[in-house]
Order: C-alpha cells, then sequence, then structure tokens
C-alpha cells in the first residue's frame, strides 16, 4: 500500500468476531487498511457495520464476549513495530501505548471520564503517568487545554466534577484529555456528534493543528459527508464488516464505484446544491448480523446485483490506492457504460 515509514498503524486481514448466546457474529471479517502519519483516514458505513469495533480492536478495549480471531495491528511506534493484536489488553505495554501514544475520543464522553474525580485531576494524571511533567506545568497545561476547547473560566472549570459539565463541555473536555499526550495516533469515534457546530468546527481545527505540528494520524469515524469532504486525506467505506471501498478523498468522492459507496453519497445533502437535491435514501436495511447473506453483503439492496453477487467478490484495485470489492467494479468505475 504505503511505505511504511509513512505509515503508524498498519491492519491487515482483521478479523473480530463477537459470541453471545452459542452464536458467532462475524463483526469485523477481514479489514485492511493504514493510518499514515499526519493524515486524516475517514471511516463511514452505516450503524453496525463495525466502524466502532474497528476502533476497539486496535486500542485493546474490545468486550469480553468479542476477540481478534485473525489478522495483524502493528503500530509502527519510535521504538521498533509493536504487534498490538498481539498484547495482552491491559498488559504493561498496552496500557503504557493506550492514551499516551495512542489516544481515543470516544462516542459517550462517559466512558472515559470517571465520575469521582475532577476534570483536571484527570487530564493531569494522564500526563503524570505518561511524560515527566511537574505537577505545576501540568495544572498549566491541563487549563490551557481547556481553554483551546472552549470551556468558559478554566481555570475554576478544571477543579469541577464531570457531573457539573453540560454533556458538550464533557465531550470537550474527553478531547483535551486525548489530546493531552500530543498522541501519535487519535482515534476518534463519531467525536462531534452531540456538539453544535461551532464548537465542532473547533474540535476539528484542533485535530488538524495537532496533524500539522506533531505528524499524529488521525482515523476518524464519521457518518458526516461534509467532515469527510473536508477533513479526509483518504476514506474507508464500511459495509457488515469489510471495508468495501477505499481510496484517497477525491478517488472515492468523485468516482465513488461500490454501489453501497453511491448509494452513502447520494442518501445526504451536499453543501451548496441547496434546497431542492434529489437525496435518496439506501432502500432496506443492514441485515441481520447473526443471520447474514452468503456473497456480497450488501446484494438485497444493491440495484446492480446479479447471480454473481450470491458469492464474495474479491477486492481489486482500480488503482494503486483506490479499492474495491464489487463483482460489477469495471462497468462502474467508469470504464464501461454506466
Ligand atoms: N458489545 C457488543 N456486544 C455484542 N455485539 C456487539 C457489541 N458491540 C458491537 N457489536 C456488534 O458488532 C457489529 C459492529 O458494531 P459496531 O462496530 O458498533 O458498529 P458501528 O459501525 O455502528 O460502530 C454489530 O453487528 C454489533 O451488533
Ligand atoms: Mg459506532
Amino acid at each position: 500500500m504505503t511505505d511504511t515509514q509513512d505509515v503508524a498503524i498498519s491492519v491487515r486481514g482483521l478479523k473480530t468476531f463477537f459470541y453471545t448466546n452459542n452464536r458467532c457474529n462475524k463483526a469485523l471479517n477481514g479489514v485492511s487498511f493504514d493510518i499514515k502519519k499526519g493524515k486524516t483516514l475517514c471511516i463511514v458505513g452505516e450503524s453496525g457495520c463495525g466502524k466502532s469495533v474497528t476502533a476497539a480492536s486496535i486500542m485493546q478495549l474490545l468486550p469480553t464476549l468479542s476477540r481478534i480471531e485473525e489478522g495483524e495491528i502493528i503500530y509502527h511506534s519510535d521504538r521498533g513495530d509493536i504487534p498490538l493484536h498481539a498484547l495482552e489488553r491491559n498488559g504493561r505495554e498496552m496500557r503504557r501505548v493506550r492514551g499516551a501514544e495512542i489516544a481515543m475520543i470516544f462516542q459517550d464522553p462517559m466512558t472515559a471520564l470517571n465520575p469521582v474525580y475532577s476534570v483536571g485531576f484527570q487530564i493531569k494524571e494522564s500526563l503524570k503517568y505518561h511524560t515527566d511533567m511537574s505537577r505545576r506545568a501540568a495544572h498549566e497545561r491541563a487549563i490551557t487545554l481547556l481553554t483551546e476547547m472552549g470551556i468558559a473560566l478554566p481555570e475554576k472549570r478544571v477543579n469541577d466534577f464531570p457531573h457539573r459539565y453540560s454533556g458538550g463541555m464533557r465531550q470537550r473536555a474527553m478531547i483535551a484529555m486525548a489530546m493531552a499526550c500530543n498522541p501519535k495516533v487519535l482515534i476518534a469515534d463519531e467525536p462531534t456528534t452531540a456538539l453544535d457546530v461551532t464548537i465542532q468546527a473547533q474540535i476539528f481545527e484542533l485535530m488538524d493543528k495537532l496533524k500539522r505540528e506533531h505528524g499524529t494520524g488521525i482515523m476518524l469515524i464519521t457518518h458526516d459527508m461534509g467532515v469527510v469532504a473536508e477533513l479526509a486525506d483518504d476514506v474507508a467505506v464500511m459495509y457488515m464488516g469489510n471495508i468495501v471501498e477505499a481510496g484517497t478523498v477525491d478517488e472515492v468522492l468523485r468516482n465513488p464505484v461500490h454501489p453501497y459507496t453511491r448509494a452513502l453519497l447520494a442518501s445526504v445533502p451536499v453543501l451548496g446544491n441547496g434546497k431542492d437535491q434529489d437525496i435518496k435514501a439506501i432502500r432496506g436495511s443492514t441485515p441481520d448480523p447473526l443471520n447474514r447473506p452468503k456473497g456480497c453483503q450488501f446484494a438485497d439492496r444493491c440495484d446492480f446485483a446479479t447471480a454473481q453477487c450470491q458469492a464474495m467478490p474479491d477486492e481489486t484495485h482500480i488503482t494503486p490506492t483506490h479499492r474495491v470489492m464489487c463483482w460489477r467494479h469495471e462497468e462502474l468505475s467508469g470504464h464501461g457504460a454506466q
């Protein structure tokens, strides 16, 4: 794919399965991608497609009933390659990496904030654990971070407990915590869904700054195509445990090949196209993950499906960076009749 020097994390053939009531949900069924240094990879797809499980697999924060069945997740750190998939979930090495070198912003801030400690204490603990900053410097840094996150009266707010913060403020406090150690990789799972647009823009600006100034590689999970168009360098489209299409942002947005990518793009309003756009919801819904169709997972909902789609298509490269899993990629990629 790319020169490994530019890659912060490479994921290859990742399979993560859930086991509940003696049944197996192949939540990730062979997923490969790179998070590149100083670039933003956006992961898009409907709910239930495996985006959060991908993030949790990298962070080794999977629920107990799930496990990485196959594949690898390699973190290309300054001290050499680290196989994250093989590390003990709560072992020393993983705890060293998690939070400081690979940080995560969750959908729900209360999964990251501890209700019994002040927000400032939590940011400072992270700094003390992972850096050799003095108590005083850590306090200053915590205030700076809260200020950057647009939290009013940061000198006072730093001592407040999470329940004194509004939902939006908690979200921002958690983002401050994630950014505190200038991580090499930042994984953000729909980080701004609950926030108003002004704050959202500030947060994206800060993520961009982290990327520019520290070469942080960002994996951003979002369902907002506007965000993708603005922030992504690369895009991966997920559907039912597979990356069905991936490429540079230009390749995927300008020449979407997979019918699922096309349907996703047609289902959202495009900024600047006015009020009378033809927005088409994707027909049908995602299949039951415990009772999946045999071949292409999207076939039942696809306008282009043929008998061939009863079998799973292989991944094909359209360019060295643009790849797709669809039997009809040739016709659809603009080389054949549209
Ligand atoms: N804690 C869990 N227990 C059981 N199944 C789960 C759990 N978390 C996710 N899954 C399953 O894994 C699949 C992928 O889910 P997820 O990654 O959360 O989707 P999304 O793309 O919306 O983030 C779904 O089929 C979901 O039901
Ligand atoms: Mg999710």
